[in-house]
């Protein structure tokens, strides 16, 4: 038998955090309240967003547990777990934000196609593994090397989930050599999640994170590694999670003229606010989360209650002593912010949260503007229609 095997239904799937919101109940996709993820600064395991596209793989023995690693390489070889553990271990706080976060919302502008999801659809943990590059020079592949001999230039993530977008075949996705083989690009073949082995939801026992890069591209349950010429040719990466312009639509959309989405770009959402809230007239604190893609730190984030026309620059009120701007070693650079602000709130209205990230990139107002028919990356102005009245809170 071999280590690591999907099974054709969803009755083996494991037991679930009963505060999760299920957006879909098979292939299990659920994120948890939005408050929850401004509890803590790292995301605990059981209230991390779900997203599946099959039922859960199943390992039968980790012992027998391999990854195959071949393809455009001169020495493609078989990686057993205790090879993997071999390597040295690194820990990288990283931010994973499936690119349909906040879908719901732009579905509200013109329908969109896929899982609604709220804010949560995003979670920051402490991923425990091996280095992608460390794994690579394994079977000869040198750091910084953007090509092999014989003109790899991709490498390909291959899982073994019965996903039905692939006909039943398994879930994959490939990232550029380069940045496989670049150590700072942080990459890894992750076991621990929050300094515990990583649960079955989350890709025991092994998955690959991309830190920086839509969740899309962080391969869960690995099975094998293919270095190949071009970019993973699945559907995952070919026809979806791609970013149209709002002139597209299913009777005109050409998937081949666009690139696979990888780096997510800046965005904010506050937690601390459901919709219709009420809320007492006066001082209304509002925390939510801020995080850019690509390692670009949070520059700032800036909170108005007068649809824009002025605005309280938030605080980060986590992590005391580590850098606001993620620019050196020291500092989280692919994982979010927390923010905080006290805003004056003497009539119903709507809060909104925008976030400036270290390239000065900051969020587009409106979601008009970056409607997609997948509706993925919804990055536009966050905001939360709040109610003066008397309440508990
Ligand atoms: N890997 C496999 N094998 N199968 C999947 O369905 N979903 C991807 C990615 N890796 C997926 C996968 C997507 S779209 C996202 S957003 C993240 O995993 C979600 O990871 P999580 O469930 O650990 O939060």
């Amino acid at each position: 038998m071999p280590g690591l095997t999907a099974p054709s239904d969803y009755s083996q799937d494991p037991p679930r955090h009963p505060c999760l919101r299920i957006n879909s109940k098979q292939p299990f996709n659920a994120e948890p309240p939005r408050s929850a993820l401004i509890n803590s600064y790292v995301t605990p395991v059981d209230l991390f967003y779900k997203r599946n596209h099959g039922p859960i793989p199943i390992v039968d023995d980790i012992e027998r547990y391999s990854v195959t690693i071949s393809g455009l390489v001169e020495d493609p070889r078989k990686l057993s777990m205790k090879d993997i553990r071999m390597l040295p271990k690194y820990d990288v706080t990283a931010t994973l934000q499936c690119a349909g976060n906040r879908r719901t919302a732009m579905s509200k502008t013109r329908k969109v196609k896929g899982v609604g999801w709220d804010v949560s659809a995003i979670g920051n943990a402490v991923w425990g593994g091996a280095k992608l590059a460390d794994v690579l020079a394994l079977i000869g592949i040198p750091k910084l090397a953007s090509s092999t001999k014989t003109g790899g230039r991709h490498v390909e993530f291959v899982s073994v989930d019965k996903c039905k977008e692939e006909n039943g075949g398994p879930y994959k996705a490939s990232i550029p050599l380069i940045q496989a083989t670049n150590p700072e690009a942080d990459v890894l073949l992750a076991y621990e999640m929050n300094g515990e082995t990583l649960n079955r939801d989350h890709g025991y026992p092994l998955r690959v994170v991309v830190p920086g890069v839509i969740g899309a591209r962080s391969v869960k349950w690995l099975d094998s590694i293919n270095i190949i010429a071009d970019e993973c040719q699945g559907f995952f990466m070919q026809k979806d999670y791609k970013m149209f312009p709002p002139s597209v639509d299913w009777d005109n959309i050409n998937w081949s003229t666009r690139r696979p989405q990888m780096d997510f770009p800046v965005q904010s959402a506050i937690c601390s606010l459901e919709d219709v809230n009420v809320v007492r007239p006066g001082k209304v604190p509002v925390r939510g989360y801020a995080v850019s893609g690509g390692g670009r730190g949070i520059e700032r984030v800036d909170v108005s209650v007068d649809g824009g026309k002025t605005w309280v620059e938030a605080t980060r009120y986590q992590k005391i002593g580590t850098p606001y701007i993620s620019d050196d070693a020291s500092s989280d650079k692919w994982a979010w912010v927390l923010f905080e602000a006290t805003v004056d709130v003497p009539n119903n209205t709507e809060i909104v949260a925008k976030a400036v990230d270290s390239a000065a990139n900051v969020q587009p107002q409106n979601v008009e503007s970056i409607w997609n028919l997948r509706g993925i990356l919804n990055t536009s102005w966050h905001g939360v229609q709040v109610r003066v009245g008397h309440s508990n809170m």
